[in-house]
Order: C-alpha cells, then structure tokens, then sequence
C-alpha cells in the first residue's frame, strides 16, 4: 500500500504563496523567513501557539523577545480592553505615559529620564545622537556581531562577511547591506567582543574620536554569549577615562534578565541605555533612558520625534506589563529564568546521553544551542565555528515535535512557561537530536 506522507504546513504554504501576491516576499521581516516555510499563525495563549494548519507548539521565539508574559495574559488583555474604548493616540501628553516613565525610572538603575519610541532601532539612534551631542564626538565603538537595528548607521559588521572582516583583533567595519550609505563606516569603530587589550588598543588610537562605546551587554544576537566579569569592569572604566560614554543596548535584556536589565544583574550602570522588545509584553514600544544631563540634550537641540511616542495603546500595553514584572519583588522573570535554567540542564543532559557536542550559552530567559566541536564562545568569530546544516536539521526535527524556535538556535522563556513545558520540551528536543543526526551516525 502506498504510504501518504501528510504536509502539515500545507496551508501555510497555500498563504504565503497567496501573500507573496502583495506582502513583499509575504512575510514582514525578511528575518522571518524561515525554514521549512514561515508559518501563518492562527492563534495563541499563554506559552502555546497554533498555526493554520492546526499544528500547536511551546512557543519559544515568543515574537522574537516581546512576549515575556507570554500569549494573551490576562493583565495585558484588561488593559488593552481598556485602551481599546479610550482615544488611540493624543499626539500630547496623557497621565499614562508619565506612570510608565516613573515606573521605568524606578526599575531600570540607569533611567534619570525615559523616552518612548516605537522602535528599538529608533531607541538606538536617539541615544547615539545623544552620545554624539553631549561628547562633542562622531565616532561609535562597537562589537563584531552585535545588532543595534537595520537602520545605516546601526548596521555595521553583525554578519560580516569573512573575506572582508579583517583580523580577530582589529575588524573592518563592514556594510550589511547592500543600499546602504557607503561612508556609514566612517562613524564607527568596530572591536572584537570579550577583549580587553583590543578595547585599550583602540582607545589608545581613536580616544578622542569616540562618543561611545555600545555593546548588547549579553551578545543575545550572535548566539546569546556571555560577557567576562573583567571585560564588563573594562567597559566600565576605559571608555570613562578617555572621555567616552557607555551605552548598553538592552532591547533585549531589558525586562528579561532581570526587572532592571542586564545593568542591574551586572551591577554596572551605564550612562545611556536602549530599551523595547519585552518593555510593552507584545506591543509595539521601545523606550531609551540614562542620564539626565545626557537626556536633556533633547531640549537644547538634539533632535528627536515620533507621531506615535507615548501612544495610550502602548502605554497601557507597558504599564500592565511592567506592573506585572515588578510584582512581589519580580518573582515573574526569576520564574522566568529558573525555567530556562531547568530547560538548559535537561538539554545539556540528553545532548550528552546521545553523545552530541552541543554547547549552550546565555542565561535563563534566553540562551542558545550551538552545534559545535568549541568548548567555549567568548565572541561571534567563534560562532562561526558552529554546524549550521546541522542546526538547521534539528530545528526543522524540533517543529515537527512541537516547538517553535528562532531560526538562530536561540531560545527565550517567558513569565508563563511551565515545569510540564520544560518536561514536555526536553522530551522533544532528545528525539529532534536523535532524528537530527548526520546519516552515518543515525542507526
Ligand atoms: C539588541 C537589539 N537592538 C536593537 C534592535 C532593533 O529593534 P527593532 O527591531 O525593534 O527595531 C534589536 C532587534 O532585535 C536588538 O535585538
């Protein structure tokens, strides 16, 4: 008898074929087209979501960071019910978006003074403008692999391309776009991450040039790499003796690694940082904050805009959240994170049962798998080291048994995934290893 072999993104095939007709490329982010076929999602709750075609998954892409509550938390829905009846956008001020800003400042160790954008892309050019304005200085120091927006300036050497990146210790800037200003280079500095000589080196050839050093204080978009404790003292101090600022861009880890980022878990509190993602649990908010003297530049000539800054919609959609993160002393992200811990170790567990080099990096709410003979990964060079066919196998294995990942290997934990979830996912994860093996292995 002939064996059928069912499609189950079938639909979602049919949609995409049919959105591809107007939706450029039939998606909303070219990020988002993923393997085996970007899937249309129907609905969702909590940390479970279904797609057209009627296949349900444990969400961990959670749309790409914002869904720390998870799908459709009761607290949020309230309040954007109670959004939903009032006026969408004053285009002026309105009591909420000084609750939020009050509520921030009280969380985040940085926040003298708050801003809101929509985009976290937005959030990072404000406060490289700010930096620029306030230093007298054009230059931005940044990573190699770290992702500060698509925007020209902000997209400088995340993926370089290996013929052209320079050696470890002194990278070229490189374009990672094509279209892009060409001179966007000349604004920016780019350092190896994890490197304390390198960091001195080039302070000691463009200190006088440079407004600010940048970093994703965890290296979330180039595998979710850790930062060395005595790295982190550096950036604390070299760029503060020459005259430099330090900006932590904590899209992501703002209001994930802890209530007050990853500047309050670290315990070092830089000058300006960029926030969105998990800051509204879904909604479209970014926000940017520091201090005051640095901030106000914004009221002496730094421009700054949105028609949608501060909107009630957000603003609600941030308070809800934010009043649920800081309930009883932020006991949501610390479940959030045990359980990404729980998850790891069970991970970790089956992976060397079944005798595969699988490296895990990050922390709790948000870690990454590397496929990878390296025994450790101090920046995004070393992650070019991992196994992308394989990855790439075990992921399409993973969908299959029900779980939904970002296409990078990286993993994020909200506020409602369950101890059953993480039962349920470590179960699912050693059978995508197993079928995900290289064939001669594979009995
Ligand atoms: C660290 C970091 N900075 C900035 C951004 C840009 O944010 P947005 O996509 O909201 O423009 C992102 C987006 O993923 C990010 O991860």
């Amino acid at each position: 008898m002939e064996t059928v072999t069912r499609d189950r993104y079938a639909r979602s095939r049919e949609m995409l074929a049919r959105a591809a007709q107007s939706l450029t490329g039939g998606v909303s982010s070219p990020f988002r087209a993923k393997a085996p076929v970007p899937l249309f999602f129907a609905d969702g709750h909590g940390s479970r979501l279904r797609d057209v075609d009627g296949n349900e998954y444990i969400d961990y892409a959670l749309a790409w960071g914002p869904l720390i509550l998870g799908h459709k938390h009761p607290e949020l829905v309230a309040a954007m019910e109670r959004q939903a009846a009032r006026p969408h956008n004053y285009g002026a001020q309105h009591a909420l978006e000084m609750e939020v800003s009050e509520r921030v400042q009280r969380m985040v160790p940085c926040a003298e003074r708050v801003a809101f954008t929509s985009s976290g892309s937005e959030a990072v050019a404000a406060v490289w403008r700010l930096a620029r304005a306030f230093t007298g200085r054009h230059r931005i120091l940044r990573f190699e692999g770290h992702y500060h927006g698509w925007h020209d300036a902000e997209l400088i050497s995340y993926r370089p391309p290996t013929d052209r990146m320079g050696p470890a210790d002194a990278p070229c800037p490189t374009l990672d776009s094509r279209g892009q200003v060409p001179n966007s280079v000349d604004n920016a500095v780019v350092a190896p991450w994890n490197d304390i000589e390198a960091l001195e080196r080039i302070f000691a050839k463009y200190g006088r040039e440079i407004a600010a050093v940048v970093t994703e204080p965890v290296l979330c978009n180039s595998g979710c790499l850790m930062p060395d404790s005595a790295f982190l003292s550096a950036l604390d101090r070299i760029p503060r003796e020459h005259g430099a600022l330090l900006i932590f861009d904590e899209v992501i880890t703002g209001f994930r690694m802890s209530t007050g980022g990853a500047q309050q878990h670290f315990g070092i509190t830089p000058d300006l940082a960029s926030f969105g993602k998990a800051i509204a649990g879904g909604v479209t908010l970014s926000a940017f904050a520091g201090r005051k003297e640095i901030m106000e530049g914004m009221l002496s000539g730094v421009a700054y805009g949105g028609t949608f800054n501060g909107n009630p919609i957000a603003m609600g959609a941030a308070q809800a959240t934010l009043d649920v993160l800081a309930a009883d002393d932020g006991v949501a992200l610390k479940h959030a994170n045990r359980m990404g811990e729980l998850l790891q170790s069970g991970i970790a567990a089956a992976a060397r049962e079944l005798e595969i080099p699988l490296r895990i990096t990050g922390f709790g709410a948000a870690f990454s798998l590397h496929f990878t003979p390296l025994e450790s990964l101090r920046n995004y060079r070393d992650t070019l080291a991992d196994d992308k066919d394989r990855l790439n196998r075990f992921l399409c294995a993973a969908l299959d048994e029900g779980l939904y990942l970002l296409p990078d290997g990286r993993i994020y934990v909200s506020a409602v995934h369950t101890e059953q979830d993480v039962d349920a996912t470590v179960a699912a994860v050693r059978r995508g290893l197993a079928s995900s093996r290289p064939s001669s292995s594979n009995p």
